[in-house]
C-alpha cells in the first residue's frame, strides 16, 4: 500500500478504532481454548466492557500456525476496517531448530554464523505465521546475578553491537523497509540499560552517568536502529529514576531524535501499567498520558491505552496528532510486512521447506563454536575405546534449551548421552544421574500450568543416585560429569545471590574426584557461575551454557577432538560474588594495584580476594597452540580520512588445525574523562593450519578512537593511544603506541 493510501485508511478510522491498533493482547482473549505461552503476570487486565476486541492491532505469543490462521480469519470477518492483525512472539534463539542461548552464541565471535542462525529462525517462524519477533535482546550485562544474562550478548559494547546488527539483518534481511518472505520484523530490547539492574535483581532501578550510558549501554541498541530494526521495546526498569516506558528523554530525545528511529516503540509486558507501581503514574489514565507523551506506540497486554486514551484526547490532555502518529507507525509496520496484500503471509504456502536437517547442521556448528574450554591438562581430547562413566543430571537431560526457547521441543534435542553414544561408539559408556539437578523449586516462582511441567521434580533417592554413580565411576577409565543450573534458575526473574553449583552436585563431584581418575566437567548454565571451588577437581572443564537442539553432539564432538574448541568468553567469570561486577574494561583508578605487589596497602584491591576474574573476557582454550609474534601499524598517527591498518602475525605450533579469535583492544591514555584500561575495538576469527603462520589485518577508523563525554557528546581528542592484540583481555602480548592530533 502506498503512504497516501495508509493516510486515507488512518483518516477513515474512528478514535476507538485508532486506539485499538495500539493495543496488544494474547490469543486467549479471542479464543479461551487457546494455549498461549505466558510470559508475564496472568491476572486479567480489565478491559472496559465497551472495548471492541475486533479493533485490536496485534497479538503476542500464539505459536501454532493453525491458531494464527483461525484468529486472523475470524478477526477479518468481524472487524469493520479489515486491518489485519499483526502476530508477534519471542523467537530469541530459534523456533523449531534451537540454537545456543545468546550469551553462548557470542562466545563463538562468529557474527556471520549468528546472522545465519537468525535467518533460519526467521524462516522457520515465517512458515508458522509469525510476523514480528521480540529479538534481539542486546542488554549489556556485567552482573551474572541477573538471570537474563543468558539471553544477552555479555559485557562488551563491541560484541553487543556486532551481535545486534547480525541478528537484525538475519531476521529482517538487509533491505531498508519491506520485510521480505521468510523474514520477520525484529524488535530490539530492552531499551534501555535493563542489564544494569542494581544488585543484579531483575526489574530493579538503573543508575549511570551519561558517559557510561553512551559509551557502554547505548551502542548495541543504536546498532539495531542503524540496521533498520522495525521495533524497539521499552524496558521495565527506571533509568536514573525515570521508568523507561515513560521516559521522554530516552524515547524522544535519544531514540527518536539522536538515533533517528522512525519505527514502532512497544512496551514490555504490562510495563505501561507498572508506571503506577513505580510511583511515577498516579492512575491508569495518568500512565496512558505519560506513555503516549513519551511516544510509546503499542501497549503490550494492559487495558491502559484501550480504557483511557479516548477520554484524554476528548479532554485535550493528549492530541489526536499524537494518536495518529502512533497509529500510522503501526500501519506502516503492517504495510512493510505486506499484511494488507497478504494477511496470511507464510501460512498458506504449501512449499514449506523441510530444510530442518540443514538447519540442525548450522545449529551444530554454532554450538561447537559457542562451547568454551576453560581447563585442559591434556586429558582432552579423550582417547577412544576406553570405558567412560557419564555422570550427572545433565548427562541425559533434553531440557538444555534455556528459558526462552518457547517453541523448542526438548524431545528433538540431542542429549549428551546420545551424542557420546554416537561419537564414542567403540567406547563403553555407562550413565548415572548421580545427583538431582535442583531440589527446591518453590523459589523459582512458577505455578502456572504452562511451566509447572518444566520444573516438576522427579522422585529420587539421593543416596542411591550417588552410590550408582560411584559404582559406574569406579569401573571406568574416564569420568565425564555433566552438571549445572536448571534452565529456570536463569532467564527472566531468575536473579540469584549465590552463584555456586548446588550442594548435591558439588558433593557428587567431590566424591567422584576422590576416585583419582581422569575427570572432565561439562557445565550447563545460563550464566557465569562461581565455579572457583570446583576447578581443581577436574582435569578438564567445558562450559556448554545451554547449547540448543544439537548440544549433546556438539559437546561430544569437542570431547572427542572431532571438533577443536574455539569459543571465547564474552563475560568475565567471578571468583566469588563479592567481586561483582567484575569485567575487563574497568577503571584504572588513582591507586591501581601494583603488578609486582598485589598486596601493597592503599591500592584499589581486596584484602581477601584477587581483583581479577577467575576467567577473563575473551578467554577460551584450544587443542591447537597459538603464538603471537609481531604487530605493526600503517602509520604512527591516526588520520581523519584514512584507515589505520594494524598487522599481526600469529602461528599455530601444534599438529592440530584450529580457529583462533584474535582480539584488538585500545587504551586512550589521557582524556577529558578517565577512560577504561582497555576497550575491545575489533576481532577476527582465523583458521591456522598446523605449524603455520597467518597474518591478520585490522582496519581501524577514526571513530574507533572517539568516546562520549559526560554530556553524552561524542568527542575525539588529541592524544596517545595504546593498541593491544592478543587472545583475551588479560593476555595481549602485542602492543604499540599511536597518536591522534586533532586538526
Ligand atoms: C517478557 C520479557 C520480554 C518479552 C515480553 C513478551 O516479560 O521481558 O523480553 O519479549 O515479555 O513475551
Amino acid at each position: 500500500m502506498e503512504r497516501k493510501e495508509l493516510l486515507e485508511l488512518l483518516n477513515g478510522l474512528s478514535t476507538s478504532e485508532k486506539i485499538g491498533q495500539l493495543v496488544q493482547l494474547s490469543g486467549d482473549f479471542f479464543d479461551e481454548s487457546m494455549d498461549v505461552t505466558e510470559t508475564g503476570p496472568s491476572e486479567k487486565i480489565g478491559l472496559a466492557e465497551e472495548y471492541n476486541l475486533y479493533n485490536t492491532g496485534s497479538i503476542l505469543n500464539v505459536l501454532q500456525a493453525d491458531k494464527i490462521y483461525q484468529l486472523q480469519k475470524n478477526y477479518l470477518e468481524k472487524s469493520r476496517h479489515k486491518i489485519p492483525l499483526m502476530f508477534m512472539s519471542d523467537i530469541i534463539y530459534g523456533f523449531n531448530t534451537i540454537f545456543p542461548i545468546p550469551i553462548a552464541q557470542t562466545c563463538s565471535w562468529d557474527f556471520e554464523l549468528i546472522e545465519q542462525s537468525a535467518a533460519i529462525s526467521a524462516e522457520e517462524a515465517y512458515y508458522a505465521g509469525q510476523q514480528v519477533t521480540f529479538s534481539p535482546m542486546v542488554d549489556l550485562v556485567k552482573d551474572p546475578r541477573w538471570g537474563r544474562v543468558m539471553e544477552s550478548p555479555g559485557e562488551d559494547p563491541y560484541i553487543g553491537t556486532m551481535f545486534s546488527k547480525s541478528v537484525v539483518e538475519g531476521l529482517q534481511g538487509k533491505q531498508a523497509n519491506k520485510i521480505e518472505e521468510k523474514k520477520l520484523a525484529a524488535c530490539v530490547k530492552h531499551y534501555a540499560a535493563y542489564g544494569a539492574a542494581e544488585s543484579g535483581r531483575d526489574y530493579n532501578g538503573v543508575d549511570m552517568s551519561l558517559s557510561k550510558f553512551y559509551n557502554q549501554y547505548l551502542p548495541a541498541y543504536k546498532a539495531a536502529v542503524d540496521a533498520k530494526v522495525k521495533l524497539v521495546m521499552t524496558a521495565f526498569n527506571t533509568l536514573n529514576d525515570v521508568p523507561c516506558t515513560g521516559n521522554e528523554w530516552l524515547n524522544k530525545q535519544v531514540l527518536r531524535e539522536e538515533l533517528d528511529f522512525e519505527g514502532v516503540l512497544i512496551t514490555d509486558y504490562a510495563a505501561i501499567e507498572e508506571l503506577i507501581a513505580h510511583g511515577y503514574a498516579s492512575s491508569p489514565s495518568d500512565a496512558a498520558r505519560i506513555a503516549l507523551d513519551a511516544e510509546v506506540d503499542i501497549d503490550m497486554k494492559t487495558a491502559v491505552y484501550a480504557n483511557h486514551l479516548e477520554k484524554l484526547i476528548e479532554e485535550n490532555v493528549l492530541s489526536i496528532e499524537q494518536l495518529d502518529q502512533a497509529v500510522l507507525r503501526v500501519l506502516e509496520l503492517k504495510n512493510d510486512l505486506g499484511l494488507f496484500e497478504n494477511p496470511y503471509r507464510g501460512l498458506v504456502d504449501e512449499s514449506v521447506p523441510t530444510a530442518e536437517d540443514d538447519h540442525r547442521e548450522v545449529a551444530l556448528e554454532l554450538a561447537e563454536k559457542s562451547l568454551v574450554l576453560l581447563k585442559n591438562n591434556g586429558i582432552l581430547p579423550l582417547k577412544k575405546d576406553k570405558k567412560i562413566a557419564l555422570v550427572g543430571p545433565y548427562g541425559d537431560n533434553a531440557n538444555t534449551l534455556g528459558m526462552w526457547a518457547i517453541n523448542g521441543d526438548p524431545s528433538r534435542t540431542i542429549t549428551l548421552k546420545t551424542g557420546m553414544e554416537q561419537v564414542f561408539s567403540e567406547s563403553y559408556l555407562s550413565f548415572a544421574e548421580g545427583a538431582p539437578l535442583i531440589e527446591n523449586i518453590e523459589r523459582l516462582g512458577f505455578s502456572s500450568n504452562i511451566t509447572a511441567g518444566k520444573v516438576k521434580l522427579p522422585e529420587y533417592d539421593k543416596g542411591a543416585l550417588l552410590e550408582a554413580a560411584l559404582k559406574n565411576a569406579r569401573e571406568a577409565d574416564y569420568i565425564v560429569v555433566a552438571f549445572g543450573e536448571h534452565v529456570l534458575e536463569s532467564g527472566e526473574a531468575g536473579s540469584k545471590t549465590d552463584l555456586r553449583i548446588s550442594e548435591a552436585q558439588s558433593d557428587l563431584i567431590t566424591q567422584l574426584a576422590e576416585l583419582n581418575k581422569p575427570m572432565i566437567g561439562v557445565i550447563y548454565s545460563g550464566r557465569p557461575n562461581n565455579i572457583t571451588h570446583l576447578i581443581d577437581k577436574f582435569d578438564a572443564l567445558v562450559y556448554a551454557w545451554y547449547p540448543g537442539s544439537m548440544g549433546g553432539l556438539a559437546v561430544a564432538n569437542i570431547l572427542s577432538g572431532r571438533s577443536n574448541p574455539s569459543g571465547k568468553l564474552t563475560m568475565s567469570f567471578p571468583r566469588n560474588e563479592g567481586q561483582i561486577p567484575v569485567y575487563y574494561y574497568n577503571y584504572r583508578t588513582g591507586r591501581p594495584i601494583k603488578s609486582d605487589n598485589e598486596n601493597s596497602r592503599f591500592t584499589s584491591r581486596y584484602i581477601d580476594e584477587s581483583n581479577y576474574p577467575l576467567f577473563p573476557f575473551g578467554y577460551g582454550l584450544s587443542y591447537s597452540d597459538f603464538r603471537y609474534h609481531t604487530i605493526s601499524a600503517s602509520s604512527k598517527e591516526i588520520k581523519e580520512k584514512e584507515k589505520l591498518e594494524i598487522r599481526v602475525k600469529i602461528s599455530n605450533e601444534s599438529n592440530v588445525q584450529g580457529d583462533e579469535v584474535v582480539q584488538l583492544y585500545i587504551q586512550d591514555k589521557v582524556a577529558s574523562i578517565s577512560r577504561p584500561s582497555k576497550e575491545l575495538k575489533a576481532s577476527k576469527r582465523i583458521t591456522i593450519a598446523p605449524h603455520s603462520t597467518e597474518e591478520v589485518i585490522f582496519k581501524l577508523c577514526i571513530d574507533d578512537f572517539s568516546f562520549f563525554d559526560n554530556k553524552g557528546t561524542s568527542v575525539l581528542e588529541t592524544g596517545e593511544f595504546i593498541i593491544f592484540v592478543g587472545s583475551n583481555a588479560e593476555e595481549t602480548p602485542l602492543s604499540l603506541e599511536i597518536s591522534y592530533i586533532a586538526s
